[in-house]
């Protein structure tokens, strides 16, 4: 595999989303950008999620998530969302549930209500695939934040450098 295989990767582009997961009372949210459309009929969305997320363990127990599509200039909310904490982080936003009890983003452009219907090891990820069930666009003139414009606060960023080593 290439040294450079992670600078290599940042050529391929994504968006910005906030997942939210809930099973019973529990609720909680994380931001992705792993988040691709992989079916059309029926429409399905596929997510790659670390296990170890707390989110990780509503999501299986409660079985649904919603995608919260970030507009351009939600960058703070990637970063909240994206930051490990104790606290509640769904106290700092405004939200409502879905049908299925995920939170949606009240500042959301566009959102997705998925049923997870199929889950798979991918590496340090699981695969998880999600059937829409419901769908919003909230705000049909705002752009979607991308990747490229919050990269530098993705925390598995700082944890890899993709700087060239030196030789010798
Ligand atoms: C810009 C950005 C993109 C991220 N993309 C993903 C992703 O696609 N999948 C993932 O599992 N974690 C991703 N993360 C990391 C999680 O959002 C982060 O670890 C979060 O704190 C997990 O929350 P939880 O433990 O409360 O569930 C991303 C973080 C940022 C800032």
């Amino acid at each position: 595999m290439p040294e450079n295989i992670l600078t290599i990767l940042d050529r391929l582009t994504h968006g910005v989303y906030v997942i939210g997961v809930s099973h019973l009372e529990r609720k909680n949210a994380f931001t992705a950008s792993w988040v691709t459309q992989s079916s059309l009929d029926p429409p399905m969305l596929a997510l790659g999620i670390a296990p170890t997320h707390k989110s990780y363990a509503l999501l299986c127990a409660g079985g649904f998530f919603t995608v919260n599509v970030l507009g351009k200039g939600h960058g703070d909310k990637a970063l909240h969302f994206g930051t490990p904490m104790k606290e509640d982080k769904l106290a700092a936003a405004a939200w409502h549930e879905a049908v299925c009890g995920a939170p949606i983003l009240d500042s959301a452009i566009a959102w997705f209500e998925c049923e997870a219907v199929a889950k798979h090891p991918s590496g340090d990820h699981m695969l998880v695939l999600g059937k829409v069930l419901r769908a919003e666009l909230v705000d049909s003139e705002g752009l979607p934040l991308t990747y490229g414009d919050v990269r530098a606060i993705d925390p598995s960023r700082r944890m890899i450098s993709t700087e060239p080593k030196p030789r010798g």
